[in-house]
Formats: structure tokens, sequence, C-alpha cells
């Protein structure tokens, strides 16, 4: 095993990791969410800004609270891609910067491929191949996991993320950004079957579409104007997204004839998306495997793993490292 850092700067969370194997010694999360709530979503440059400022502090207190020296780091994982331009390019840099200072081996991580593998820090027993639900502010994909770095998607959105869902119908019901957790702090005592909503593609796919739910998610607010219950329409939003999920990824388990399924990204941390889909796979005898809370978000503990896969594949990434707006996972 050898000591990685992990660095992660692809979108609004400036993240540092120390991971030994698949067992994370740190992982530090400076989160610009509340600087962008002001403005309603991730404004890029302001991102870029932030990670300037806040990257080497969050590696020194990564390296502090693992106990670790950079003279004990071995190699340096960082996040190419996708992401911000901006935001990755801060992370990339100071990857970069370190390795050539201390002679260390660079590789560069598919941010997807972090989050896929995020369920091993606490499950490191997780059994392979298996269906993976990503699901993130910017990511909605079932993904076929045949080992780490082979992966093959199986179905993605066609439109909105599932995070995107969340966060835009969280704003028409007037809560923050971004609105996921709020909108399942809202929906906690409501009725999820009160409104109607639509579940997007209705043929046998594994493939998602969200762009009708915000329509009708904005026609009912303004048709029930002030007697719009907040909570049963924000528990009618959430059963409709996690429902779709939920179904789209048992189907493609069966269908794969796989009985083990991680949910992975921000939208893991979603309550109700983990009860619905333990209990519809627990009739199934199919295991539903999920990584701790701080895990789901963004964060570079996942990149370390990543990077290990990497690196314990032979695979270096040059000084001439790019970063990526997008890349199909697998590239
Ligand atoms: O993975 P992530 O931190 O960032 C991206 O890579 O996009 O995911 C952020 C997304 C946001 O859309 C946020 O609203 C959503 O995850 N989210 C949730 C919950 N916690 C975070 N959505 C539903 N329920 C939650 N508890
Ligand atoms: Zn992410």
């Amino acid at each position: 095993m050898a000591v990685i850092l992990g660095i992660e700067s692809s979108c609004d969370d400036t993240s540092a990791a120390v991971v030994d194997g698949l067992q994370v010694l740190s992982n530090i999360i400076s989160s610009q969410v509340d600087m962008h709530a002001k403005w309603g979503g991730v404004v890029p440059e302001a991102a870029a800004r932030a990670h300037v400022e806040a990257i080497l502090p969050v590696i020194d207190e990564a390296l502090e609270q693992a106990g670790k020296k950079l003279e004990d780091v071995e190699a340096v994982a960082v996040t190419n891609r996708p992401g911000l331009v901006g935001a990755l390019s801060v992370g990339v840099s100071a990857a970069k910067a370190l390795c050539l200072v201390r002679g260390m081996p660079l590789v560069g991580v598919h941010h997807l491929e972090g989050h896929i593998l995020s369920p091993l820090a606490a499950h490191p027993s997780l059994t392979f191949p298996h269906i993976c639900l990503i699901v993130s502010g910017g990511h909605t994909e079932i993904v076929r996991v045949e080992a780490p770095g082979q992966y093959s998607i199986l179905g993605q959105t066609i439109d909105d993320a599932a995070g995107e869902a969340f966060d835009k119908s969280a704003r028409l019901l007037g809560l923050g950004y971004p609105g996921g957790k709020a909108l399942q702090e809202l929906a906690e005592n409501g009725d999820p079957h009160r409104y109607a909503l639509p579940r997007g593609l209705r043929h046998p796919t594994y493939d998602f579409s969200f762009s009708g739910l915000k329509t009708a998610v904005m026609r009912l607010v303004d048709k029930e104007g002030t007697g719009l219950d907040r909570s049963d329409a924000a528990a009618s939003i959430q059963e409709a997204i996690v429902s779709v999920l939920s179904e789209r990824t048992i189907r493609a388990a069966e269908e794969q004839n796989l009985t083990t399924i991680t949910i992975v990204g921000g939208v893991a941390a979603n309550s109700r998306l983990r009860a619905l889909m333990k209990s519809e796979a627990d009739r199934r005898d199919i295991q539903v495997v999920v990584p701790t809370l701080e895990m789901c978000t963004d964060n570079a503990a996942m990149i370390g793993i990543a990077g290990h896969f990497r690196l314990a594949a032979g695979e270096v990434s040059g000084f001439d490292l790019e970063c990526l707006p997008n890349a199909p996972l697998g590239q």
C-alpha cells in the first residue's frame, strides 16, 4: 500500500485527503456552498478564485490530520476531468507542483471513477461486478462496474441530473440552494401521494428524464398558489425522483444478473432513496451498499482511492496532464 495525497477541485468543494490503499487517513473538505448560495448556483470564476485561496491550507490540514508529512506521501492523485476547467486547474496545478518538487508520480483521475469507488472506504470487501447508480448535481448514470477501471454505462439522464431535479424543485418551493437536503427535510412529514407528478420516459429503458418533472412542479406551484401544501409537495417530488431512480437501478441489476447495487454521489445521501432502494432490493435478495454521508458529496478521499487503483495498474500521468470540461467515463 502506498500513501497517496488525493486532491479534488472540480466544482465547488476544495478537498484534500490522505489515503493508504483503501484506508482514509484524512478527508478535508472546504465547501464554497454559502458563497454560491447567494447567486443560486455555482459561478465558475468565483469557484476558481475560492479554490486558489483554499487549496494550500486544505492540503496542509489533510496531512496534519493524517499525521503525515509531505515526505511520507508517495504519489498524488488529482481530479482532472470532467468539471469546470478553471476550478480543475487549481487542483491540477497544485498536484503538479508537489510532484515536480518531490519527484513523486502524478495520476489524473476521472471524477466519476472517484464516486464509483467511494463505497470501498467503508466496505473494502464490496463485490465486483456490481451495478452503480451515480446521482449528483451534474450526473445521473447507471453503470455496470466490472472491476475498478472497467465500466460500462447502461443508462443516463437525457436532460437534468437527479440533483438538479431536487435543486430546481426546491427553488420553486422557496428553499435555498442547493436544495436537495432541505427538500428531504420538508418532505419528512408530507404525503408522497398527494400530488401526481410525472416519472419521465415510459418505455423500458435505463435512461432518465427529469425536465418534465420541473415543468410539472412549476405548474403545480402556479395552480395551487397559497393553497399548496409545501410539505406534501416536497414529499411528492421526492417520491417522483427516487421511485424512478430505484426502479431503473433494480431492473438493471436483475437484468444483468447482479446481486449488488451501490448508490453514490450527493443524492445518495437522500434517506428516502436509500430506504426505498433497500426495501425493493431486499425483496429480490439484492444487496445495497452506500458510502458514508461524507463520502457521498464531492471529496478527495474517493479520488485518492481511485488513484490507488490507477497507480497499482502502472498508470502514471505526465506533467502535460490536461483539465477537461467533458470526458466520458473510461477515457
Ligand atoms: O456529488 P455532489 O456533492 O456534487 C456534484 O458532483 O454535483 O452532489 C450535489 C447534489 C446537489 O444537487 C444536492 O442538492 C444533492 O446532491 N443532495 C441531495 C441531498 N444531499 C445532497 N439531494 C437529495 N437529498 C439529499 N439529502
Ligand atoms: Zn461529484
